[in-house]
């Protein structure tokens, strides 16, 4: 095998036209929001909404759902571009998207959010001049600190001059832990300031991924809406939350308080459509294709087709399954993969997936809640013939090895869904 780093170039692509990575705001990466994005056709509930949210003068707060995979990150990086390149009133936004952790306190809140924007400003402002920038240098201080806590050097670090830019009138030097919440929002309200004199009309910060907080328990996620819900009002800030599918209504609706500063309505993002999905994979391909040369499908429409009904329309999946394909081909295999060619590859990477992990009658089980897709303990029990006990040894075992998720709770039945690259196994077995 040759050991050239392109496993897509006897296609004719520089790159893996089916990168599951969300599109990026850099205009230097392969795949721009700028270049690679196709807008949704049910603009007015999506595009429209936010673009509305967005003209609000003086910031605001707004959710964005959506099941895994059906491109929630892209579509907030694509309006966070819009409003910070094409805008005449411009936003400015972190480059990278915050992912909020389990367990995050109002401070944890505040410190990311100090973090990533003046690592955003840093960048635009050079280092040299951040150097005389009083305010800049402070939180590079306590955020630098921040980074290095496990290195045992919080707490120790002082600082000097603390707050003295910012109206408070004391000279002495503050040990790190001594900076307050209500320090650290008054840093966060003078970044708000700097940004507007270099010509900003405000500020996105994109929380991601808050689905992982609230996936087992959705006290998790009340709680942390609940300690952030003073922060999340700062004038000139837009806070966009993304989550699962019923955030807004399991999370925020029951905090009055909370839910009262929210924007009325949550974005809800649906899977793309078979159109849309075929339309961002001839982008890729026309962005990606080798200049000058001609490209071929790796794979046949009717794969896409067939795909999108497996995973229905969660393009994320669509394209792992695709490129999964491809790494299982022999090298010398240069033309587009067939449906029946691409439905029994994917069917035996599968199997062989949970052969490696599963035996005897255990796996038979798995097969059969794959058949499912969704199910709770007793259905699968009465199924597959087993008692509750083992198929609850079983669960306990599939959801360590990633194989099932949990999925909501109707009174006592707790739902199990299959993880979503194991659907290809439904039509193998009667
Ligand atoms: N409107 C779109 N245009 C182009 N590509 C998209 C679009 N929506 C999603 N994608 C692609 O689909 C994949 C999954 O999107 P992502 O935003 O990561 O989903 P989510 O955040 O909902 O899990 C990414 O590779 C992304 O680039
Ligand atoms: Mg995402």
């Amino acid at each position: 095998m040759e050991l050239t780093q392109n496993l897509w170039e006897r296609y004719g692509f520089t790159d893996n036209p089916y990168d599951t990575k969300a599109l990026s705001l850099s205009k230097a990466a392969h795949l721009s929001v700028q270049a690679a994005y196709i807008p949704r056709a049910q603009a007015t509930t999506t595009a429209d909404l936010m673009t509305n949210f967005l003209r609000n003068p003086g910031g605001g707060r707004i959710a964005v759902e959506g099941d895994p995979g059906v491109g929630k990150t892209t579509f907030v990086n694509f309006h966070r571009q819009r409003w910070e390149i094409g805008a005449k009133h411009k936003l400015i936004s972190p480059a990278g998207e915050i992912s909020v952790r389990e367990g995050w306190t109002e401070r944890d809140f505040l410190l990311n959010l100090l973090a990533s924007l003046s690592a955003r400003l840093r960048l635009d402002i050079g280092e040299k001049a951040l150097g005389k920038d009083k305010l800049l240098t402070e939180i590079n201080a306590i955020v630098g600190v921040r980074a290095e806590d496990s290195g045992g050097m919080s707490g120790n670090l002082t600082l000097f001059g603390f707050g003295g830019g910012l109206g408070h009138n004391k000279s002495k030097s503050v040990k790190v832990g001594e900076v307050t919440n209500e320090h650290l929002r008054e840093y966060l309200r003078g970044l708000v300031v700097l940004v507007l004199k270099r010509g900003f009309s405000g500020i996105i910060f994109h929380l991601d991924n808050l689905e992982l907080l609230g996936h087992r328990d959705i006290g998790v996620l009340q709680k942390f809406f609940d300690a952030v819900r003073d922060v999340i009002q700062e004038p000139g800030i837009y806070f966009v939350f993304v989550g699962h599918s019923g955030m807004f209504q399991q999370a925020i609706v029951p905090l009055p308080r909370v839910r009262s500063i929210f924007f009325d309505t949550p974005v809800h993002l649906e899977p793309l459509s078979l159109p849309e999905v075929k339309a961002v994979m001839e982008r890729r391909y026309q962005l990606l294709a080798v200049p000058e040369k001609q490209w071929i499908k790796p794979v046949a429409d009717e794969v896409v087709e067939s795909l999108h009904h497996t995973f229905s329309g969660k393009i994320r999946y669509v394209m792992n399954a695709i490129t999964s394909l491809v790494s299982h081909l022999p090298d010398s295999y240069a033309q587009s993969l067939s449906m029946s060619e691409a439905r029994n590859m994917l069917q035996s990477i599968a199997r062989s997936e949970v052969k490696r992990l599963l035996k005897g009658a255990e796996e038979e089980v798995f097969l059969q809640a794959a058949a499912a897709g969704r199910f709770t303990n007793t259905e699968l029990g009465i199924q597959a013939g087993k008692t509750k006990q083992l198929v609850q040894k079983y669960l306990k075992n599939w959801l360590g090895l990633n194989l099932v998720t949990q999925a909501e709770k109707s009174g006592r039945n707790q739902f199990y869904e299959i993880e979503p690259r194991f659907a290809v196994l439904k039509d193998s077995i009667q």
